[in-house]
């Protein structure tokens, strides 16, 4: 799905939406639930949202696979690997059932509808298959397998947004977090299976997203995530073509939204992911640099630098128009961080047509990427239309050059911060070392300092000493101060 990443920036094939973060982590209940999930940060968004649901069924999450009563896959589609990867950990699976018959397998997300019928009948993998717009259903479900049936639902809702539901926070760290502001996706990108998996695009009420903000600050969280497959199209009480549905009702776009969000806390950082170069507005920028708290970081896909490539991938958008909406970024908000989305060998690309994507990241110098080789999706316009005519090997040179380019861009990028002072919000503590911790800055580049007397979700002033290609180093300067 367009641009939902992992957490971390991720610059090559192998990671990114593609099934490689679990989340394995606890709460308390008497029924025992393992839960991991794949790919995006969407999915792992709609975790919370089922650990929710099951927990009001007395479910409670394990880390522990042995205890488990019920496991479930949040599933992934984007890539063929990805899937692969959720096939194998099902076969693994399928060892623990046999151990304990009374184990229930199920698969959840994007997976579910495609594979449903392959799953539940012809590899008997699985007992239960759940769509993404099924996860209130997940209780009979399992009572329906507990009665010696198979059960499924896969059914695609053109309401559903889970507004009601208080996700419940696993494997976070107190003080980032999610909020999914819409589902679905009404583009049709040739390439893409997302409007297959997750249905038609819908908004969630935005007071339901403040109520959600508000909390996560009152419990200590100081950055929220919006999410959505194309946020610049949230729209509240407007169809698409912008009529009002209720006059009786206030209509919010997604420049408000942000607004809204913004205004819970100043102490509350908003990011959100992702945007669409045909839909992002100048607005959306104007309220961005309006806003301390909203971050300085704008995930811009582009998926190819050629205008022809672009218009078989159904983009809607030429090179020039994606250029230009950089250049506004650039003069409305100057200290943006950009980052992208590129798919290398997407059918009929030409040696030509690949050196312009390598121009166009040349020009645009993006702080960070996440590429891709094309994976042909079944059921998707490009599958139909075109040939996935462009060597294996072809693709995997393609995208090293895509991705040696990066590298060099974000060690270019992180080179110039050395001896900037960042305003950094601290997540916990470094991974490699129990003496620093980290952070981002505004731009999302990762910083490590030395522990001091600070904790997670406290600010801080950060001088940059050092940098590698994905991380910044640094020393604390001073506590930060928020402007109101
Ligand atoms: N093959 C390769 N990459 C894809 N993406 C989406 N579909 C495919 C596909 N079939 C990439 C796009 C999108 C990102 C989340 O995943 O770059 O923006
Ligand atoms: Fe993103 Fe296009 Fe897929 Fe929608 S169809 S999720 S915009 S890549």
């Amino acid at each position: 799905m367009e641009g939902l990443h992992e957490g971390d920036k991720v610059i090559d094939d192998s990671l990114q939406g593609s099934a490689t973060l679990l989340d394995k982590v606890e709460t308390e209940g008497s029924k025992k639930l393992y839960l991991e999930s794949y790919g995006c940060q969407m999915n792992f968004a709609d975790s919370e949202v089922v650990a929710s649901i099951l927990a009001n069924e007395g479910y409670s999450t394990t880390k522990n696979l042995e205890e488990a009563d019920v496991v479930l896959l949040n599933t992934c589609s984007i890539r063929d690997n990805a899937e692969q990867r959720v096939r194998n950990r099902l076969t693994h699976f399928k060892r623990n059932k046999e151990d304990n018959p009374n184990l229930v397998v199920g698969v959840l997300g994007c997976m579910a509808e495609r594979l449903k019928k392959q799953l539940l009948e012809e590899e008997k993998l699985v007992d239960l298959v759940a769509g993404p717009d099924a996860y209130r259903d997940l209780p009979s479900l399992i009572d329906e397998v507990d009665d010696g049936r198979k059960a499924v639902n896969v059914l695609l809702s053109r309401e559903e947004t889970y507004a009601d539901i208080k996700p419940i926070r696993l494997g976070q760290n107190g003080v980032t977090a999610f909020i999914s502001i819409m589902r679905g996706c009404d583009n049709m990108c040739s390439f893409c299976v997302v409007p297959f998996t997750r249905g038609r695009e819908r908004s969630r009420n935005p007071e339901s997203i403040v109520e959600e903000a508000t909390e996560l600050f009152n419990q200590g969280f100081r950055e929220v995530t919006l999410l959505g497959q194309n946020v610049d199209s949230y729209r509240w009480n407007m169809s698409s073509k912008g009529r009002i549905k209720d006059e009786a009702k206030p209509t919010v776009n997604f420049a408000q939204l942000l607004e809204m969000v913004a205004k819970v806390s100043p102490e509350l950082r908003i990011r959100f992911s992702t945007s669409h170069p045909k839909d992002m507005t100048d607005d959306v920028l104007h309220t961005m640099a309006a806003y301390h708290n909203i971050c300085k970081y704008i995930h811009l896909p582009v998926q190819s630098g050629n205008t022809e490539v672009l218009e078989r991938m159904n983009r809607t958008y030429t090179r020039e128009w994606y250029l230009n909406r950089i250049d506004a970024i650039h003069r409305i908000i100057p200290d943006c961080a950009i980052s992208t989305d590129v798919i290398a060998g997407f059918c009929g690309e030409t040696e030509e047509q690949h050196q312009e994507t390598i121009s166009l990241m040349k020009e645009v110098k993006y702080d960070f990427a996440y590429m891709f080789k094309y994976s042909e999706r079944p059921r998707t316009l490009a599958e139909r239309k075109f040939e996935d005519d462009i060597p294996e090997e072809v693709k995997t040179r393609r995208l090293t050059e895509i991705i040696d380019l990066q590298m060099s861009h974000s060690l270019e990028h992180n080179q110039k911060n050395v001896g900037k002072t960042f305003e950094v919000l601290i997540e916990g503590t470094s991974k490699r070392s129990d003496e620093h911790l980290c952070g981002r800055n505004s731009q999302n580049t990762m910083i490590i300092f030395p522990k001091g007397n600070l904790k997670a979700g406290e600010y801080a002033h950060v001088k940059v000493t050092d940098c590698t290609s994905a991380t910044l180093l640094g020393e604390v300067v001073s506590k930060e101060v928020i402007p109101a």
